[in-house]
């Protein structure tokens, strides 16, 4: 697919508004929908533009990731998604998201070396986690944990310093998995394991979950390279919820570690990455085939708040490309693991072929995303429900810190700042208390 620029002659919409009518400028990219720049509009009408949820409106100009949600295809940098996830590895997509190209192998090994050799976390950090519950989400912990970072790296906290936003985006990359890990280990009352340099980047990972100090523990490369892939087809999705948080937290000129934070918040709920834990909720609720048309009728009936958990998307209007990859990874895994008869994978696939072949389903292009099988293969892998959106925050963080490193970087970056259509009630007198 070629990305070069459109050079065709400007073109321009027009707005009639007011009985007057605007020249709108039309930019196009080099791939996807065109977008009329409004930029101007109220500073020539007078009036904002409306569009709750962003459905229509692109917040940002960006080469990182492609999505056509018609035809089901995500590229990060111009690559397939399921290329990636066949040939590369979770370190190099990171090196390319961010920087735009795949590395040469020197590049590779002096990437890998700066994010595996600072995955160790200042050792006050730890004491954070005992201020929590044993109880509480990884989520929470990763909000609190990740926020606090901004408190002890202070040499990596300048935006305007290039340098500094390498080194911040390296400790984010590096020190994840860690903090992920942690928190799992913190809620299993288990003594934490540091991260181990001479492995590779999923496979310590993987090691600092499932270690204990008595006995030495070898990850299974199979899942290894699985939570590898999961890591890749988690990396970025343009400017999704969480990522738009970023960017709007970073435009205020907030330090990276803050910034990370606020996605990390913003990926919690179980429209966005919350959806992976719903999904495994709801099937584990479902239980058995029999049940599945109770679940679809609900799902179908508009007085029942109930929704098919890891099904539809804002963009995917086509099976999400994501979930191809994630639906071989979970067989791989079960297969690897042993596991021949998971009855929740059972409800999953005789749900999902219900759901594809059913009118409501059809019409409103509601294909299974990401979510629908990613909860199956973590839960097998080992991990409980409320890890799942960790690990989505873990693999995510590549996508914010080149998101952010991109917002930064373009000169026509101002802070973020929507208007709104004001319907409250205008100007009146106060009452005073006494005659109310
Ligand atoms: N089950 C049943 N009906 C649905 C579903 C669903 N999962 N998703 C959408 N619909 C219906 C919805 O009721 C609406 O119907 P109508 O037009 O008659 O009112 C129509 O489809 C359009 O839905 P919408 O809520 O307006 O679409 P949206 O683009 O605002 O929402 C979504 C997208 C992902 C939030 C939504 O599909 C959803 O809630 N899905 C379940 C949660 C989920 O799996 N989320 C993970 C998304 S992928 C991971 C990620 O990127 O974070």
């Amino acid at each position: 697919m070629s990305i070069e620029r459109d050079n065709r002659p400007k073109r321009t919409a027009t707005l009639t508004t007011n009985d007057q009518t605007h020249a709108l400028p039309v930019m196009s990219g080099s791939v996807g929908p065109s977008v009329i720049d409004i930029s101007n509009l109220y500073g020539e009408t007078h009036q904002f533009t409306y569009d709750p949820g962003f459905t229509s409106t692109a917040s940002c100009e960006s080469k990182i990731t492609y999505i056509d949600g018609e035809a089901g295809i995500l590229l990060y940098r111009g690559y397939p998604i399921d290329e990636l996830a066949e040939h590369s590895n979770f370190i190099e997509t990171a090196y390319l998201l961010i920087t735009g190209e795949l590395p040469t192998q020197t590049e590779y090994d002096e990437f890998n070396h700066a994010i595996m050799d600072h995955s160790m976390m200042h050792e006050q950090l730890l004491e954070f986690f005992s201020g929590f519950r044993r109880d509480a989400h990884p989520m929470a912990i990763m909000c609190g944990v990740v926020g606090a970072l901004s408190a002890f790296y202070h040499d990596s906290t300048d935006i305007n310093d290039a340098h500094q936003r390498f080194v911040a985006s390296r400790r984010l990359i590096a020190k994840m998995p860690t903090i992920a890990a942690m928190a799992y280990k913190y809620s299993v009352g288990q003594p934490f394991v540091y991260p181990r340099n001479d492995l590779d980047y999923s496979t310590d990972f993987l090691h600092m979950c499932f270690a204990v100090p008595t006995q030495e523990y070898k990850v299974d490369p199979i899942i290894a390279r699985a939570m590898d892939r999961i890591f890749i087809l988690h990396a970025d999705h343009e400017q999704n919820a969480s990522t738009s948080t970023v960017r709007l937290a970073g435009s205020s000129g907030a330090n990276p570690f803050a910034c990370v934070a606020a996605g990390i918040a913003c990926l919690w709920g179980p429209a966005h990455g919350g959806a992976n834990e719903a999904a495994l909720n709801m099937l584990r609720e479902i239980g058995s085939i029999e049940r599945i048309p109770e679940f679809i009728a609900r799902a179908k009936d508009h007085d029942d708040p109930f929704r098919l958990m890891g099904f539809g998307h804002r963009v995917y209007k086509n099976y999400d490309p994501r979930a191809r990859v994630m639906q071989q990874t979970c067989h791989e895994v079960l297969n690897e693991l042993g596991i021949e008869d998971d009855p929740m994978l059972d409800v999953a696939m005789e749900l999902e072929r219900i759901a594809l072949s059913d009118d409501y389903f059809i019409e409103k292009k509601l294909y299974p995303n990401i979510d629908f099988y990613s909860g199956i293969t973590l839960k097998a892998i080992g991990f409980p429900t409320t890890m799942f959106t960790a690990l989505f925050a873990l693999a995510r963080t590549v996508g914010w810190v080149a998101q952010w490193n991109e917002m930064i970087e373009d000169p026509s970056q101002r802070i973020g700042r929507p208007r709104q259509l004001y319907s409250g009630y205008t100007e009146r007198d106060y009452v005073s208390l006494k005659s109310r």
